[in-house]
């Protein structure tokens, strides 16, 4: 009995210190915060800020960047109450991205972000484990065959599903939202060529897919953890399991039994005759949970990018019918007026007015609007910006493409013709156009994303006309880790006469 009250003494005496050291060092986190944060800035942009007053003059948080950072001399602004110095200034993104490329990993607090849905992988990781997998990565992706397999899974997809379903709307006053459709059919490309899995999004009776719908839910909560003021309000909501943080997880849970059920097959069946990225990582790597954060983040890097890229190019499109028609020239000329659905690999190299018209559109509509990384120590940008240790750095293509300071007066103009010097296109400095990032992380898959995007165009164009219906208004994002259209792109197709 006496050793029983003892042990009770002894368990509440623990209980007791745990619950003080705990409440201490959570009161000791949060007042690390307020300090660091400098929470009470007064300055006019920090108090905007808090406010939220410049909802009443602009759409979204990337327009109200981009007009700072286009009154700003330097190209760079800071939001001190977030700790955010935020660059247009492509000298200061290549001393980031490139020059001082080891002092600014993606570091701690993005990696929390998003280190439950993507765990290890490549998106998600700095220093060794980045570079063993961006290694093996490059060896799979810079392949002849794996690049030609990536075409054929896109002509397959046009072919048997995306150009049917246009054509079953076509002529019937039937909208259609291309948003939607280009999101099922980057989704149902992307997983094919990662795990070698079609999950059918695209047929004609556009499915609901249980994956795909975890998947959305787990990227929309992921990024909604990055729009929270303090990162301790997700944490704590994610410890007692509550609101959106249950539904990720829950969400995260539909994605594991799925990849773990793809490995298993796979292991099952055998996996050396086969192109898929997940076959190819298994005869390298061992560990199940490993495979499933590196083909989950290939899944992330390669869904929403590649049909924002679409969807804002075809909006682009409808507003200007001189440059579809270009394109139309360009591909007759190239490919003559045969019957053949396709463009080869070689002839869509010859087409420079396309590849100029594609970029110009992702230098106005960047899916990936701005990109952070964390100072590892105390720096100085080129443009003379101090940066503190710990200090948030975001590169901003979306407000790049708006300033006239780095593309000129025109800058807000689609003109395919910046691109072209004698019907030639001309690359344009790296650092003026991060698209795809820029220096030693620069995105794996431009290569494939841009022959996707090209073949989805030349096909759709070439069969269809294509009208926005109603008021033009210029595209509206909600926010996101993707740029991503509010209210989707509604249209309505009709088959040209041949
Ligand atoms: C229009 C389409 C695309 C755009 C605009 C785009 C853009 C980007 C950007 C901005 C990054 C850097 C992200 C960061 O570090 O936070 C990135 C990285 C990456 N992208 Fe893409 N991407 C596209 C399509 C794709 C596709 C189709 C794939 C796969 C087949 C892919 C694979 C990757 C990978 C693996 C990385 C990580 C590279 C690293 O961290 O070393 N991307 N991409």
């Amino acid at each position: 009995m006496d050793s029983q009250v003892s042990f009770c003494s002894t368990s509440t005496a623990f209980c007791f210190v745990f619950f003080s050291f705990t409440l201490l060092f959570s009161l000791f986190s949060l007042l690390v915060f307020v300090l660091r944060s400098k929470l009470w800035c007064n300055c006019e942009t920090c108090q905007a800020y808090l406010t939220s007053s410049w909802i009443r003059e602009f759409d979204n948080l990337c327009d109200w960047y981009t007009h700072l950072l286009k009154k700003s001399t330097t190209g760079t602004i800071h939001i001190h109450v977030i700790g955010n110095i935020i660059t247009a200034n492509p000298v200061n993104v290549e001393h980031v991205l490139k020059n001082r490329f080891e002092n600014y990993p993606k570091g701690k607090p993005f990696s929390n972000l998003l280190g439950d849905l993507l765990g290890r992988g490549i998106f998600n990781v700095d220093g060794d484990s980045w570079k063993f997998q961006r290694k093996m990565a490059s060896l799979e992706l810079g392949g002849v065959s794996v690049r030609a397999h990536a075409f054929d899974i896109v002509k397959s997809e046009i072919q048997s599903r995306l150009l049917p379903l246009l054509s079953s709307v076509a002529g019937k006053e039937q909208v259609l939202d291309l948003q939607d459709v280009f999101r099922r059919f980057s989704f149902d490309n992307i997983c094919k060529f990662s795990f070698g899995l079609d999950p059918g999004c695209l047929k004609l009776s556009l499915p609901a897919s249980e994956f795909a719908e975890a998947f959305d839910l787990a990227s929309k909560f992921s990024a909604q953890r990055g729009q929270a003021y303090s990162p301790l309000l997700w944490k704590v909501k994610r410890l007692l399991n509550l609101g959106t943080e249950k539904q990720l997880k829950e969400a995260i849970k539909v994605l594991d039994e799925f990849a773990q059920e793809m490995i298993d097959q796979r292991r099952k069946e055998g996996f050396s005759g086969r192109n898929d990225l997940l076959s190819r990582f298994m005869s390298t790597i061992h560990d199940d949970k490993y495979l499933r954060d590196i083909v989950i983040s290939f899944l992330l890097a390669g869904r929403d990018t590649v049909a924002s890229g679409l969807t804002s190019f075809f909006w682009l499109l409808t507003q200007h019918p001189e440059v579809e028609s270009a394109i139309r020239d360009e591909l007759e000329r190239v490919v003559g007026s045969s019957d053949e659905q396709f463009a080869s690999f070689n002839q869509m190299r010859e087409m420079h007015y396309l590849h100029a018209a594609l970029y110009e559109s992702l230098r106005l509509f960047p899916p990936v609007q701005f990109d952070s990384k964390f100072a590892q120590e105390d720096d100085i940008l080129p443009d003379g910006t101090f940066l503190r240790k710990g200090t948030r750095v975001t590169y901003h293509p979306y407000a790049m493409g708006r300033m006239e300071q780095v593309w000129g007066s025109d800058c807000l103009e689609f003109k395919p013709e910046r691109w072209l010097k004698n019907e030639k296109y001309i690359p344009q400095d790296l650092y003026k156009f991060p698209v795809f990032q820029a220096g030693k992380r620069v995105c794996l898959g431009k290569e494939i994303a841009v022959v996707e995007m090209k073949c989805v165009v030349l096909a759709v164009i070439k069969r269809f006309k294509i009208q926005v219906p109603g008021l033009n208004q210029a595209p509206r994002f909600v926010p996101g880790l993707t740029a991503t259209l509010r209210g989707g792109l509604p249209v309505l197709f009709q088959e040209r006469e041949a």
